[in-house]
């Protein structure tokens, strides 16, 4: 029964956090999103309640994604993915910034709000003062019949199921798909070849697997984890669709280990923060193997000729890092919902070695419900 499920996922079941716990079940969560969605007839997916017919979807001019921390950083992904394959133009805000700025909200505009827990004020408060005038409000969101499910005019259930933890894991990655699975939707009611979503059905379909593989590598990332929990201050670095992936690893970093992480767009180096390359201060940077990776070599070259330390995150070993983490390698388009993986398992082991309180950080709270 329903029940009996849900009493199921608040037990730890033999991990030491939820943090862990959570980690571990991604897999089967990104299996839950998938599940039924899936068209192949048509090379789409079917989504149930997004109460958008197709001559609404093609006459969508723009799309502004609003969420906060880690929701506005998957929102980042997606807009990626709405650009790449619906070519419609795409942003993501934090919705706090979003709500006081008095933006100009626009009839041909469709806003996508973001949440795990479907109770952020500040999202709320934007979904709120969007529909007030007039416009057309999704809802991304994992908590079943929250106020920002029920105030939106549609939307996707991320199904990653009860997140206890405080930092937002798993729930992230469903995100992260559901907007893949957006994406193509809004794609194949517009220009997306038939073949083209049938190259992103059958990535997101290895998806599962892919995680798992990742998720044996946890020793070798807590051996990694050790070394770098004695590190005062991190840089994390990427470019393009890795740039997000950046900002969320170095977010969850913050948040359980305290160590200072700042995350920066791999281009945005040599305008600034090249200043400060040194050897205590290690640069974490996603690489994909993708069209920009020779870009990216440059830069891990650029830290290197600094004796800056790199970890890598990357589809093969990365000559230039002093370590690499290397996962499976994905559709261009869909590698940043695989690539931050090793680095929740990094920050993780690293705040475990700190004797951090990793399902409770310090002046945190799951769900921010006011101003
Ligand atoms: C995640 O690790 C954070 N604790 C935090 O940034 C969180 O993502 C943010 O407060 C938004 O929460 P929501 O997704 O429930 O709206």
């Amino acid at each position: 029964t329903t029940v009996e499920w849900e009493a199921a996922s608040y037990d730890m079941g033999g991990h030491d956090t939820y943090m862990h716990k959570e980690i571990h079940e991604q897999a089967d969560a990104v299996d839950r999103v998938l599940r039924g969605r899936i068209d192949d007839r048509f090379s789409t997916v079917h989504l149930g309640g997004l109460n958008l017919d197709a001559r609404e979807a093609r006459r969508i001019r723009r799309v502004k994604i609003l969420g906060c921390g880690t929701s506005y950083h998957a929102g980042m992904i997606g807009a990626q993915m709405i650009e790449e394959l619906a070519r419609i133009p795409a942003d993501a805000e934090p919705a706090s910034e979003f709500r006081y700025r008095n933006a100009v909200v626009d009839p041909d505009t469709l806003y996508v709000a973001v949440s795990q827990s479907g109770e952020t004020y500040d999202v709320l408060a934007a979904v709120q003062e969007l529909k007030r005038k007039g416009a057309r409000v999704l809802g991304v969101v994992n908590v079943v019949g929250s106020a920002i499910a029920r105030e939106a005019d549609g939307g996707i259930y991320v199904h990653a199921g009860p997140e206890v933890c405080v930092v937002s894991t798993k729930c992230f990655t469903n995100t992260t798909v559901a907007f893949a699975l957006l994406a193509l939707h809004l794609g194949r009611t517009r220009d997306l070849s038939v073949r083209d979503g049938k190259r992103i059905i059958e990535g997101l379909r290895k998806l599962p697997t892919q995680i798992a593989e990742i998720l044996k590598q946890e020793e070798q990332v807590r051996e990694l984890a050790e070394e770098y929990a004695q590190s005062r201050s991190m840089l994390f670095i990427g470019r393009v669709r890795g740039y997000p992936v950046a900002r969320e690893a170095s977010l969850k970093l913050k948040e359980i280990t305290y160590i200072h992480a700042e995350a920066y767009p791999a281009s945005e180096l040599k305008h600034g923060p090249l200043a400060l390359i040194e050897p205590a201060l290690p640069t974490v940077a996603i690489v994909p193997d993708d069209d920009l990776l020779e870009k990216n070599r440059a830069a891990l070259e650029e830290i290197k000729a600094r004796s800056g330390k790199i970890l890598a995150v990357a589809h093969r070993e990365q000559e230039k890092a002093d370590r690499t983490i290397v996962v499976p390698k994905n559709e261009d388009e869909l590698d940043p919902i695989l690539m931050g993986i090793p680095l929740q398992l990094l920050a993780y082991h690293a705040a475990k070695v700190l004797g951090r309180d990793i399902d409770k950080p310090r002046n945190l709270a799951k769900s921010v419900t006011v101003e």
